[in-house]
Formats: C-alpha cells, sequence, structure tokens
C-alpha cells in the first residue's frame, strides 16, 4: 500500500461511524498491513502505565495488560520525545511483547525491528503508538518517514475516538458524565469488552446519577463490590464517603450500635457518645454487601432509615435524620430468603428498587482471556518473570471452564499457575507458557467435550468420544496417537515418529504444542508432573 493510499484509508474510516472499539482496531490493522510487520499496538496512558487499547498481532489477553513504564524502557522511551523512536534490532532493551505475539511459531522476539511513536490528543500526551517486525531491516528510514508523516492522521483517529466515547456517555447519563468515567476500554478498571459487561456498564453509569437504591447480584466474585465502588464513584456522592459493611461478619449482638450507633451509658462499656457506619456516611453511599446475612432484628430498623432517612442511636431518645444512598449487594436469592421467613418483605422490596444482575464470568465469551491477561501481567511482574503467557490450549481451558467462582477464581488460578511455574524451575529470563495442567481447573467444571485436555491419558481416553469442536477433536486424537506411540516404543521419539510417519523434528513441535512435551529451549512450558 503507498503512503497516499493508507492516508486515504485512515481518513475514510476516520469520517465513518464506526463503534468506538472498531475504528482503534481498523487502525492499527491498516498500520500493520501498510508496514508488513509482525504487531501494532495502540496504547492508552494511564497515570504510570500504558494500557493496550487496539492491538493487531499479538494474542488478545494483551488487551487486559497494562505496563507500567518504569518497568519498560521501550515504551518509556517512545512516551518521552515526540516524533518516531526506532530502536536497532540488536538493542539489549527489554520488550514489553516478548513472548506475546499471536503468530505462536515464534516462541521469542530476540532480534527484530521496533519503532514507535508518542500520541498528543489535544496538547497532551495521549499514549503510544508502536510497531514490531521480526524481519530485521523492515523499519528503515523510508518506513519510519512514512510513520511520522502518518501521525497527524493515528492522532485524529485516537481524538475522534474520545470524542465519540464522550458524546456517548453524554447522551446516556446527562450531566453527570465525565472522561475519568467512560467505557470498560475507557478506565481499565473493570474489564471487560463484549457485549454483557459493555450493556452493564452503560445502565450502571445511568443509574449512578440517580439517587435510587440499588440493588446489586451475582454469584460469588462477578465483581459486586468492585460494582458498588463505580456506581458510588460516578454518583454526585463521589466526593463523599462510601462505606462498606460487610453484613455478614458482623455479629447480631454488636451489629445494631455498629450500624446505628449508641449514645453514652447505652449499655456497660458504652463510656461516650458514638456515632455507627450509617452516620459514617453522611452525604456518602451506604454499601451493605452480603444484605441477605443481615439480621431480622435489625433488618427492621434499617427499613425505618430506608423509609424516614432517620436513625436513632442505641440508648438514645430521639432520632435524628441521615441523607444516605443505599447499595446492597448479595450471592443468595433474597426473594428465596423472604419465602423462608429469614428477610423481611419490606425491605427487600426496599432494596431491590433498582436491581442489577452482573452477569457470571461464563457467559462473558472472550472476556475471560481479557482479565486472564490483566492477571498474568500482575503475576509476571510480582514474580519478577520476563515474559508469562498461556498456551493455546490453556486458552481454550479458561474459554470452556465453568467458572463456579467467577472472577476470583480465575484471579486465583492463574497466581496459582504462576506460581507453580516458578517453583517447578521455570526459567525468569524465558518465556513461561503455562499449560492446561497447570491450572488446575476442577475437571467437574468442565463442559463433557472440553475435559480431556486438563485429564490424564486414561481419563483421556475415557471422555474422547465426546469432543466440544472439530478442533478439539483432532487435538485430543493427536494426543492420544502421539501416547499410544510413545508408550509402544519406550520413549523412543524418534521410533515413535517413524511409527507415526511424521518427521522426528515436527513430532517434538506436535507434542510442545499439544502439551505432552516439556519445555523447549526458547521457553520454558509448565506442564503437571
Ligand atoms: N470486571 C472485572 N475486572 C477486573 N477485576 C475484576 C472484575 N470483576 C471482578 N474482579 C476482581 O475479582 C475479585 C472478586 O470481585 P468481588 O470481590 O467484587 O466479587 P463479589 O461479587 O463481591 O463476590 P462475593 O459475592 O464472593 O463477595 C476482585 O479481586 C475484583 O477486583
Ligand atoms: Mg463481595
Amino acid at each position: 500500500m503507498t503512503l497516499s493510499a493508507i492516508h486515504l484509508r485512515l481518513l475514510t474510516d476516520l469520517v465513518a461511524d464506526l463503534p468506538v472499539a472498531v475504528r482503534l482496531q481498523r487502525l492499527v490493522g491498516s498500520l500493520r498491513a501498510h508496514f508488513a510487520c509482525g504487531a501494532v499496538a495502540v496504547l492508552k496512558l494511564e497515570a504510570e502505565h500504558l494500557r493496550p487499547v487496539a492491538v493487531d498481532g499479538l494474542v488478545s489477553d494483551v488487551l487486559g495488560r497494562r505496563f507500567a513504564v518504569k518497568d519498560q524502557p521501550r515504551l518509556a522511551a517512545i512516551l518521552q520525545r515526540r516524533g518516531v523512536t526506532c530502536f536497532h534490532h540488536d538493542s539489549v532493551l527489554p520488550d514489553p511483547y516478548d513472548g506475546l505475539l499471536a503468530e505462536r511459531g515464534r516462541e521469542s522476539m530476540p532480534v527484530h525491528d521496533c519503532m514507535g511513536m508518542a500520541l498528543d490528543v489535544e496538547g497532551e500526551r495521549w499514549g503510544v503508538l508502536t510497531l514490531d517486525a521480526l524481519e530485521v531491516g523492515t523499519f528503515d528510514a523510508r518506513a519510519r518517514d512514512e510513520l511520522a508523516q502518518l501521525a497527524c492522521a493515528v492522532e485524529a483517529a485516537v481524538r475522534v475516538t474520545r470524542l465519540e466515547t464522550e458524546i456517548r456517555g453524554l447522551r446516556l447519563a446527562g450531566s453527570a458524565w465525565s472522561a475519568e468515567t467512560a467505557t470498560p476500554l475507557e478506565t481499565g478498571e473493570i474489564l471487560g469488552q463484549g457485549e454483557a459487561i459493555t450493556r452493564l456498564l452503560h445502565e450502571l453509569q445511568v443509574v449512578a446519577d440517580s439517587e435510587l437504591p440499588v440493588l446489586l447480584l451475582g454469584e460469588t466474585g462477578v465483581g459486586k463490590e468492585l460494582f458498588a465502588h463505580r456506581l458510588h464513584r460516578q454518583s454526585r456522592r463521589a466526593g463523599k464517603p462510601l462505606v462498606h459493611v460487610n453484613c455478614a461478619a458482623l455479629p447480631e449482638s454488636l451489629a445494631e450500635s455498629e450500624l446505628f450507633g449508641h449514645a453514652r451509658g447505652a449499655f456497660s462499656g458504652a463510656v461516650s457518645d458514638r456515632p455507627g457506619r450509617i452516620e459514617a456516611a453522611e452525604g456518602g453511599t451506604l454499601f451493605l454487601d452480603e444484605v441477605g446475612e443481615l439480621p431480622l432484628s435489625i433488618q427492621a430498623k434499617l427499613l425505618r432509615t430506608l423509609q424516614n432517612g432517620e436513625i436513632q442511636r442505641l440508648g438514645a431518645d430521639r432520632p435524628h435524620h441521615v441523607n444516605v444512598r443505599v447499595i446492597a449487594a448479595t450471592n443468595r436469592s433474597l426473594r428465596d430468603l423472604v419465602r423462608d421467613g429469614a428477610f423481611r418483605a419490606d425491605l427487600y422490596h426496599r432494596l431491590s428498587v433498582y436491581p442489577i444482575p452482573i452477569p457470571p464470568l461464563r457467559e462473558r465469551g472472550n472476556d475471560v482471556l481479557l482479565l486472564a491477561g490483566r492477571f498474568l501481567e500482575l503475576n509476571r511482574a510480582r514474580l519478577g518473570l520476563r515474559s508469562l503467557r498461556l498456551s493455546v490450549d490453556a486458552e481454550d481451558a479458561l474459554r470452556h471452564y465453568r467458572w463456579p467462582g467467577n472472577v476470583r477464581e480465575l484471579e486465583h488460578v492463574i497466581s496459582r499457575a504462576a506460581l507453580k511455574a516458578v517453583s517447578r524451575g521455570a526459567d525468569r529470563k524465558a518465556i513461561v507458557t503455562l499449560e492446561p495442567d497447570v491450572l488446575d481447573l476442577d475437571a467437574a467444571q468442565m463442559p463433557a467435550g472440553a475435559a480431556p485436555m486438563l485429564l490424564g491419558q486414561e481419563e483421556c481416553a475415557a471422555t474422547a468420544s465426546r469432543p466440544a469442536s472439530m478442533h478439539e477433536a483432532v487435538q485430543n486424537s493427536q494426543r492420544q496417537a502421539i501416547r499410544q506411540a510413545l508408550a509402544l516404543h519406550r520413549d523412543n521419539w524418534a521410533a515413535a515418529a517413524r511409527q507415526l510417519e511424521l518427521d522426528a523434528s515436527n513430532l517434538h513441535k506436535l507434542a510442545r504444542r499439544l502439551g505432552i512435551k516439556a519445555p523447549s529451549a526458547a521457553g520454558s512450558r509448565v506442564r503437571a508432573a
């Protein structure tokens, strides 16, 4: 593509009515095609981190990662100066995308071209654009010059994206909108780009601005606490306190004084007047977490607060007025609790004026990889690893798993697998690739066809007749054939290759890809012993 052709393409996209995520995605795709390179990424600067917002040629979990500028000298150098920054192919500076190229055959990027450019929007540094090419010499003087000439078009695309995001937010939320509380793409806090989460975040933004009580519903670990904090942050009460009360942790004997406070002399030990948690939330938000566990005796008092905005400290003569908004959360069915007499129906109706169900992780499609990316990056940094990634099979396993513990479980699975990798001697300076078995997922929570990727040989054979997709069916039978051949020839790989009519080196490669064989020299693959 000539320079004027790519210019025209970027310009055409600029005037087209495209969804925000698609616009930047098309931008990186066009740039990758023009420069004929391995990967292109746009990263947004957020405090001390750079967050990828559109990538082409990199594994999809990169969109869930954040790169600390202080740990990434290449990104820091690009960010620092206006114009194009290039890195010589033998630069020793670590590469942020090491091991993250989508082209799985390439384990590492030891020798490659890299260039990038800082992006400014409205006079401020907004982020960076990076380009990586595996072929040395791809980014010659002409390519660098062309990138410099494309700077305006790239910045215009980013600026339009930002404006569109703001306009959409204004339409949805009226004057309460601020650029700081944009889509997940913009905030980076609640991760998720799928339809379920995007819709939920829009709804949250609208309801945040109202004074209605909100009831957050969802299984354990779906992020109810995270959403409650976001609701508060986006509300007009953001400058006032958010008081978090964990109702499950309140012993009945102390609950009343804890929530409503007490007057001096109310009970032995009450040596002075003391305000409760509800008063501490004055002007702000009271977050009643695990509200289903609230003792019945307290429920009646709370109802009065919700109805009249009044509280009465334990032992006090008169009630007084409070101004709090209530957000409640539960992973139990309040309706069932009402039916069983464990929860007051009138309080339930007060709390559930605006119920918001939060979808479980298994209904969020590819967002599971996005979240995995964030947790991989956190663990990589925490453990001081050069690169931490998932194998293709591990990605498949995460996508298929039912996630009874939702995002919290995913967080634990990745942290545990990373730790296991290190404790089994993974080389911190190599690319550590996590295989399905090190994830240690509960096979009972796998759909039948996807289970073999977690199982041993015998179990695999037992379930191999129920694959979920053609791709899995092929992989399962390849695994089985290789294992059988190896067993027959007592782990003699050359003999097994002959029997399978494969070239020995191809057999090694295939076995590695299928998670049967241990690490290659290029990177550590971690498997259960
Ligand atoms: N969309 C998300 N993006 C990033 N992190 C998330 C997301 N959803 C949940 N988490 C993380 O998952 C963990 C569990 O979330 P949280 O504690 O809010 O769940 P919960 O719904 O309150 O669960 P429980 O009912 O067990 O209290 C937290 O560490 C949270 O930060
Ligand atoms: Mg919680």
